[in-house]
């Protein structure tokens, strides 16, 4: 029983996101989002917020479910008896920090081990960040996240949508 975890902020989900839930549910038994709740980061969307707008994206794949933790990932894969981390790069910058968070991982329990899938081409640029940033200034995000998110996301900045 191959049970994993895809963890991160996802504030919000993007479709790059989707894309890998997508693509990891296909090679798992079983695969969790993890959306991490981090008093100390300021988010856009609420812990659960975040956890709620997943599930409405992800409903329709039954191996999915999706849950917040806090502290550290390894503490929570055991709670949840998870043994694989996955995760998306996306480009060269992606690589380091992911290499010492999924080394950390594993030296901390060598049960972990994590997967990495490569962002599809039309998601290589995306983040949450690029997203936050361009919704601030009134940018069209039809190509960054589900439409649903759209209105969504433009009402925390108080600002109308305009012409997309
Ligand atoms: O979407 P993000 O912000 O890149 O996700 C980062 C995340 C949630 C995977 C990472 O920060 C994390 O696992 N945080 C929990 C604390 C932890 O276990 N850190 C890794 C060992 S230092």
């Amino acid at each position: 029983m191959k049970k994993a975890i895809y963890p991160g902020s996802f504030d919000p989900l993007t479709l790059g996101h989707l894309d890998i839930i997508r693509r990891s549910a296909k090679i798992m038994d079983e695969l969790v989002v993890g959306v991490l709740h981090n008093s100390a980061k300021n988010s856009l969307f609420s812990i659960d917020e975040r956890v709620s707008m997943i599930e409405e994206m992800t409903k329709d794949i039954p191996n999915v479910s999706v849950a917040s933790f806090d502290g550290l990932l390894v503490n929570y894969m055991k709670t949840i008896d998870a043994t694989i981390i996955i995760r998306g790069l996306r480009a060269v910058t992606d690589f380091e920090y992911e290499l010492q968070i999924a080394q950390t991982n594993h030296v901390e329990n060598p049960e972990v081990e994590t997967i990495f899938l490569t962002t599809s081409l039309q998601y290589s640029y995306l983040s949450s960040t690029i997203v936050k940033e361009f919704a601030s200034y009134g940018g069209d995000l039809t190509k960054f996240v589900p439409p649903e998110f759209i209105d969504r996301i433009y009402e925390k900045y108080q600002i109308e949508r305009n012409g997309f």
